[in-house]
């Protein structure tokens, strides 16, 4: 199994200034089996900004693209129908009750003018047949509306278990924007939780975005004998990358002993665009 991994492409006041098409030209030689784009799609969660990143999506030539939210893009108080009407109109997950969510802004009030989800919080799962095996995609929502911090809902993650248990598959892998390995100026404040959520489903891979910077990490947790890997990619067309230069990641052979992560570096230059490509063997 191929997968490419996009991130942080931040349409709108952020976003950088090379040319579409010719990005759109490499990420489409790829041929993936599965597209990820973990989140910071916008800028400011605008409806513009969000019909942009749609129209980016839209030409990536894959049959399977999946796509979480960032911080950037829960600005609005819009956000889950714009997600709804130009990224995914994916079934949300519900809470099993909604008394128990703590997250901020996880419901809005039920009289706001012209909000048609009231429902805040955009966490799903994705089920895709790859080579005759069924691939569990858990798309965890750690953004929270209003605020670039990230947080958990506890009962969130209750009821994404309880989903995952009644949901049978082969492999099984975790998207959320923010990293659960390391800290940033604006972290997930209660990553234990999700690190904890990774262990008792079992999950071997975890993709995440939102600092803009490479990170590779494995983690493994001596007691219960799980080790998992964290891929946090840099940004993809952001004009802001202080950290790194804007990149994209490929993993082809997802998994298995043959892994191969190429690293592809994106740099403007000109009126062109240059890849540097860089390859890390897993094993
Ligand atoms: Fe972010």
């Amino acid at each position: 199994m191929n997968i490419l991994h996009i991130s942080d492409m931040h349409f709108g006041p952020r976003h950088w200034l090379g040319k579409t098409e010719l990005l759109l030209e490499k990420l489409n030689s790829y041929k993936a089996d599965i597209v990820i784009n973990t989140g910071d799609s916008t800028t400011d969660g605008l409806e513009s900004e969000y019909q942009a990143a749609g129209e980016f999506l839209n030409a990536i030539q894959c049959e399977h693209i999946v796509s979480i939210p960032g911080n950037h893009d829960k600005r609005n108080m819009r956000s889950a129908d714009y997600f709804h009407q130009y990224i995914d109109d994916t079934d949300v997950i519900r809470p099993l009750n909604r008394d128990n969510c703590k997250k901020n802004y996880i419901f809005l009030d039920a009289t706001t003018n012209g909000v048609r989800d009231h429902f805040t919080d955009i966490n799903f799962l994705k089920k895709i047949t790859i080579d005759d095996k069924s691939v569990l995609l858990i798309c965890l929502d750690t953004n929270t509306l209003y605020s670039d911090k990230g947080f958990v809902d506890t009962e969130m993650l209750r009821t994404l278990s309880q989903a995952i248990s009644e949901t049978p598959h082969d492999k099984i892998m975790l998207l959320n924007h923010h990293s659960i390995l390391d800290s940033d100026s604006d972290p997930l404040f209660n990553s234990r939780l999700v690190v904890e959520f990774v262990r008792k489903n079992n999950i071997e891979h975890v993709f995440c975005g939102h600092t803009h910077q490479l990170s590779l990490m494995k983690s493994t947790d001596l007691y219960h004998k799980h080790s998992f890997t964290q891929y946090k990619n840099g940004s993809l067309s952001s004009a802001n990358t202080p950290n790194d230069t804007n990149m994209f990641l490929y993993y082809k052979n997802l998994g298995t002993e043959a892994m191969e992560t190429h690293v592809v570096r994106v740099i403007i230059e000109g009126e062109g665009l240059r890849f540097e490509e860089e390859v890390i063997y897993n094993n």
